[in-house]
């Protein structure tokens, strides 16, 4: 039997008219729906997006991925949720796995597809990329995140400012993702850096209660939430 596709879907940021025709032509049909949680955490925000698209009587399973670095811990996870989908994927049946943004970046579609091809390299696997955070946020904010001849990088704030230490010498436009567990160790280095009147920070963008703050005006002791980002324009001004 020819095995199903898993089809590893961008969702956009939040606003659902951000999802693409092709996304949505496969949502219509697909009848099972995968998506991430963290095992403390029951909600995904990707299924909420795209779920007024789902066609009926679709199974949607949230699958989990713990909040650890333990690889071992890790990748028995990983091996888990794939097996959830080829179960489906064997019999010939599509499944969808969705995303925030885009798959391909910081996502955690690509351990699903590096374990699904680790462990059944048949199984055919498309990705539909998505609008990514920081391309709708630089659009609400009425950023450039590049333009000519210049760069732009895109870092982790996960593990504070070193990301953006490293690059900006080396870079024009810095997009800084994850920025909300080491914000105030972030904003005290782009004030050391001088740039914090060259950053706008984007919160909850393309969602009801979106934010956007210039400069260094954010509301200052106020932690911003797990969906913000800074966009970091040095050549401005
Ligand atoms: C795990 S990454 C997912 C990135 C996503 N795959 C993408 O293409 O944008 C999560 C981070 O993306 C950013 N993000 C995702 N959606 C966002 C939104 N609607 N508004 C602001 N930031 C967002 C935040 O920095 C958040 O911490």
């Amino acid at each position: 039997m020819t095995a199903g596709t898993l089809y590893g879907i961008g969702a956009g940021p939040g606003d659902p008219q951000l999802i693409t025709l092709k996304a949505l032509e496969i949502l219509k049909r697909i009848k099972f729906v995968f998506a991430a949680s963290s095992t403390r955490n029951t909600y995904s925000l990707a299924v909420g997006i795209v779920s007024p698209f789902l066609g009926e009587d679709v199974s949607v399973e949230l699958v989990g991925f713990p909040m650890t670095h333990n690889k071992t811990e890790l990748r028995a996870a990983w091996r888990d949720n794939a097996r959830k989908m080829l179960k489906h994927l064997r019999k010939g049946k599509d499944a969808a796995f969705v995303t925030l943004g885009d798959p391909t970046t910081y996502s955690t579609f690509g351990y699903i597809m590096q374990t699904i091809r680790e462990t059944d390299p048949d199984v055919p696997i498309k990705i539909i990329p998505g609008i990514t955070s920081y391309q709708a946020a630089a659009a609400a904010a009425g950023r450039v995140l590049a333009e000519a001849a210049e760069s732009f990088t895109v870092v982790s704030g996960a593990m504070g400012a070193k990301g953006l230490e490293q690059i900006v010498d080396h870079t024009d436009n810095v997009v800084m993702l994850k920025i909300y567990k080491r914000f105030d160790e972030i904003m005290d280095t782009l004030d050391r850096l001088e740039l914090g009147e060259k950053s706008v920070l984007i919160s909850r963008c393309g969602l009801s209660n979106e934010e956007i703050s210039f400069g260094s005006h954010y509301d200052n002791g106020l932690h911003p939430p797990y969906l913000s980002l800074l966009i970091i324009n040095k050549m401005k001004g």
